[in-house]
């Protein structure tokens, strides 16, 4: 009997099934500090390569059940714990055909249009820059992504070591990514700050959600204003190469968008005196900007961050219809206008069917660790694919951002849709609204976005806020069910 996906609120007891077979990080993000991401293009002999992957995927692919039945995070005991290694592999539609897999014509459901044709088709309409732009690994074809996530980054360096060493007989390894997770100074139980992002907002936030264990968390603060329940439609398709009815994979768009932290910063204190804030006030300026504090206060409730640790996701903009408090271009306004309608035609639950699952981790930066791992990563694939060092450490260590990594059911109705009819649309959520100031992407329009001189006043100023985060690359990918890379 096939499952029901139209379900939200799901006992993992009903769908072990499902989930044995469904990979990690899809339904619940992976919390690991440190990942690693390999990219690869397929070298010739196909059954030599699907030879690698079934032995990759029995040794090391997490299920989704069995990062259920795992603690993810170390335990205060520190007898209790030891490293661990969480993995996934996701096929491009390139990738699926270097494997000799026929995908166009054949298969009625799968894979969509969207993902046959691949990111770089749709460069116009996402208005991402000139392919010659993008950094150099993203530049050509990419047949597969290998994500690997642990908490501790001299054994993710270990692993990632044999797993590249290993692939390296099989493909080439053309891109590597080192994220690490970056915290803020408020320490919660587990002992660490709060994730937040470069600009220096906590990220994460707000995310469908899917098990009943999560959602009985988060109902405490209640879901009267915001339902962030999830059918398991909204990112799960059917894995027509899967090996039974339980198997399920996801589609996932993967970008890696570089972050002017700098740059961003010097235009927020310039919105500071444009708006004239003084003291406090002053971090109004960035609220603005992102729809929430740098401590995750949401602008449409109050006028100051809280420094509140848990998390407000429980609004909406219904006492906001001017936008005078949280601005209609503000970014998490813009990527989640929950119910807002201006002169949009959509209805809240058809805005809902555009959300996505967001599994984003930052690049870049100061820590030791993480430049020892970062170069440690380059060192192994300069050894490796012949490449100059020095054209790796260009390449790979330059600057700081975010290895944006989404999952949904629909890639044209879901991320796309967003990135284009949302976020990069000047008339959304109504005319002169602006472009996303963090992720809009594209040329600057005059005008657009308002911001308002006080708090839940009328009295606006215009002022442009943009081209802060600029995409580097990307590819579409799907994360197909472990029966099928078990039996590929
Ligand atoms: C470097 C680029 C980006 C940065 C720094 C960034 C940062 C943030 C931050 C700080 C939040 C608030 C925390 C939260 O609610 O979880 C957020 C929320 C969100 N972002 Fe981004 N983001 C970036 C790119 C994107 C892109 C490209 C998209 C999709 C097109 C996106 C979609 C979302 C969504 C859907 C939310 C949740 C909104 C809500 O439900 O209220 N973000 N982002």
């Amino acid at each position: 009997m096939s499952v029901d996906l139209t379900k939200t609120n799901i006992e993992v007891k009903e769908y072990q099934l499902l989930l044995e077979d469904l990979q990690g990080n899809i339904l619940q993000g992976y919390e690991q500090d440190y990942a690693v991401q390999i990219f690869l293009k397929f070298e010739s002999d196909a059954q030599a390569t699907r030879q690698w992957i079934r032995d990759f995927a029995a040794e090391f692919v997490t299920s989704a059940q069995h990062q259920l039945n795992e603690p993810q995070k170390y335990s205060q005991d520190s007898s209790q714990n030891f490293p661990k290694l969480w993995a996934n592999f996701f096929l491009s539609a390139h990738g699926y055909q270097a494997l000799g897999f026929e995908l166009k014509g054949k298969r009625l459901q799968f894979p969509s249009w969207t993902f046959l044709a691949g990111m770089k088709a749709f460069k116009p309409i996402l208005s991402d820059p000139p392919i010659d732009q993008w950094q150099d690994g993203f530049r050509g074809d990419i047949d597969a992504l290998i994500l690997l996530a642990a908490d501790q980054s001299e054994y993710l360096q270990q692993q990632a070591k044999t797993v590249m060493k290993a692939v390296s007989h099989v493909a080439c390894i053309v891109n590597t990514e080192v994220g690490h997770i970056l915290r803020n100074a408020q320490i919660q139980p587990n002992g660490k700050g709060q994730t937040i992002e470069h600009f220096g907002f906590r990220d994460g936030i707000s995310q469908p959600l899917f098990f009943k264990q999560d959602i009985e968390q988060r109902q405490q603060q209640g879901n009267d204003q915001w339902d962030a329940c999830a059918p398991l439609e909204l990112v799960l398709v059917k894995d027509p190469f899967g090996q039974g009815e339980n198997s399920y994979g996801s589609y996932c768009v993967y970008r890696k968008l570089k972050q002017d932290v700098q740059g961003f910063r010097q235009r927020e204190k310039q919105l500071v005196q444009k708006l004239g804030l003084t003291g406090n006030d002053a971090e109004r300026a960035g609220a603005l900007v992102i729809g929430r504090f740098r401590d995750g206060t949401p602008i449409t409730l109050s006028n100051s961050g809280q420094g509140d640790t848990t998390i407000v996701n429980n609004f909406n903009y219904a006492d906001d219809t001017e936008g005078t408090k949280c601005p209609f271009h503000a970014h998490i306004r813009k990527t989640n206008p929950r119910g807002d309608r201006g002169d949009s035609v959509e209805s809240l639950e058809e805005q809902r069917q555009h959300r996505i699952v967001r599994r984003a981790i930052p690049y870049g930066g100061t820590s030791p660790e993480q430049q020892i791992l970062t170069s440690a990563i380059s060192r192994l694939r300069e050894h490796l694919t012949s490449l100059p060092h020095e054209a790796l450490r260009v390449e790979n260590n330059e600057g700081v951002g975010l290895l944006f990594l989404c999952f949904q059911r629909d890639i044209f109705n879901q991320f796309m849709f967003m990135q284009k009819s949302w976020v990069n649309q000047k008339n959304f959520v109504k005319y002169d609204t602006g472009l996303d100031p963090v992720a809009g992407q594209g040329k600057q329009l005059d005008g657009g976005q308002k911001w308002s001189k006080e708090w839940g006043q009328e009295e606006k100023v215009s002022f442009e806020f943009n081209n802060f985060v600029r995409m580097q690359g990307g590819e579409f990918f799907f994360a197909p069910s472990i029966s099928f890379l078990a039996n590929i």
